[in-house]
């Protein structure tokens, strides 16, 4: 691939697994077209590869310890330096090749016990991870989880190929060669952009659970990946990002700030206090419009009849709030219709006071709760109708950030 990385700040990082011989030729072919590198080795790479071969390849020296080795007999001086956030904040990438199922493990629980665990927890550049192991590791349901999990946390994941691996047998986990590793790098560094850098975004995410009593609750299938997805994207490509989340169990992508709410009200909450000075302010939460009316003290008791009624009442609209006190903020809010999805889009952009909304239908394939994808149409303050082919959630989110900045 024939693309210029002249002057690129690459750091990558290697831990112990036998093809950690082949990230040599990525660093070769990395300093081959003038960028920059930097090379950090975890104590279990050292037995699988000499540093100084690392070190002659990218000119630099390998940083292996956390700290430095004070012998009070030879040195007087001591070492201040932090070294880990300093290496962190000079990268413009940061590649794990290999990244065995043990560091993948430290990196998922923020594990900081060597100077690479260190360096990618006071990192903030793109960080693109190589899982490279034998097939029985990495399909380790522990391992697999690990791995989305590296995902959800904004990490960038390469997937491993198939093929011949160290133990002898065939399988999936071989640490891609060093060209596509390369190829990879290139290309997500000519499509990355920060152009969110100094904007200040406000997502919500998830469902919202309004209590019946003090152990039952009506809520909704919302699992919080649209939002999670938007205040992913949105942080990578730079963007100061508040999360107000609903129930979810899903991981906070790095350097986002989160804040967990249960109810429709706790979230009304939360995004009055959080509104202000934001750029922009995207309801991607699925609030609750009704909640019981009165929550029962205690835990309910079944009665000898066979039905109950619960009566309900409205909750507060949030994007209506938002729409009617809007400050300087753009407000993108989001609609699920299951019929005539444009023309109720177009009702709420109106009555709401939006800058845009998101449509999506749940009954379409690829489209709805729970699932990776997303079918989205996008209709800005004009009533300009744009729907998009199904895509992953993250991608969707990227189309709705790239539209954003249209307004
Ligand atoms: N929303 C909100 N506060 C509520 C309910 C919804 O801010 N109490 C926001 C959602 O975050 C979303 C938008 O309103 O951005 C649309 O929600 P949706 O449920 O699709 O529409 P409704 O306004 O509830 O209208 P309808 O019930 O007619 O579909």
């Amino acid at each position: 691939m024939s693309v210029s990385l002249k002057g690129k700040k690459i750091l990558i990082g290697v831990s112990g697994g036998i093809a950690a011989y082949k990230t040599c030729e990525l660093v070769r072919l990395f300093k081959k077209q003038e960028a920059e590198v930097r090379v950090i080795m975890t104590p279990s790479a050292l037995n699988f590869v000499s540093p100084v071969t690392l070190s002659a390849l990218s000119g630099n020296e390998v940083l292996i310890n956390m700290f430095p080795d004070v012998d009070p007999e030879k040195s007087t001086q001591i070492e201040t330096k932090t070294w880990h956030v300093y290496t962190g904040m000079w990268a413009d990438v940061f590649i794990i090749a290999p990244a065995t199922a043990n560091t993948i493990a430290k990196l998922v629980n923020g594990i900081a016990d060597n100077f690479l665990t260190v360096t990618v927890l006071s990192s903030r550049c793109p960080v693109i991870v190589v899982p490279t192991m034998d097939e029985d590791m990495y399909i380790n349901q522990v391992t697999s989880k690990n791995i989305s999990k590296l995902k959800e946390l904004g990490f960038w994941v390469m997937n491993p190929e198939t093929g011949e691996l160290a133990s002898g047998l065939h399988g999936i986990g071989r640490m891609p060669e060093p060209e596509t590793i390369f190829d990879y790098t290139a290309k997500f560094l000519e499509n990355f952009n920060r152009d969110l850098e100094g904007k200040k975004i406000l997502i919500t995410a998830g469902p919202t659970y309004e209590p019946i009593d003090d152990v039952r609750f009506i809520g909704n299938y919302s699992s919080g990946k649209m939002g999670f997805s938007l205040a992913n994207a949105s942080s990578q490509r730079g963007a100061e990002v508040t999360l107000i989340a609903g129930p979810t169990l899903l991981e906070t992508p790095r350097n986002v700030t989160r804040i967990d709410v249960q109810t429709s009200e706790e979230m009304y909450t939360a995004v009055k206090e959080n509104s202000t000075q934001k750029d922009y302010v995207i309801m991607s939460a699925a609030v609750a419009d009704y909640k019981p009316k009165n929550k029962f003290d205690g835990k309910m008791k079944k009665s000898a009849g066979d039905e109950i009624s619960i009566e309900f009442t409205k909750t507060t609209d949030i994007l209506k709030y938002l729409g009617e006190n809007k400050k300087d903020y753009k407000l993108i809010g989001f609609a699920l219709e299951t019929a005539g999805e444009i023309e109720y889009a177009k009702k709420k952009l109106s009555e709401k006071n939006l800058d845009m909304i998101v449509v999506n239908n749940p009954k379409v394939e690829g489209a709805g709760f729970g699932i990776d994808t997303n079918v989205i149409t996008i209709v800005d303050k004009n009533g300009n109708a744009t729907p998009y082919e199904k895509m992953t959630k993250f991608e969707a989110a990227n189309v709705i950030l790239d539209q954003l900045q249209r307004l």
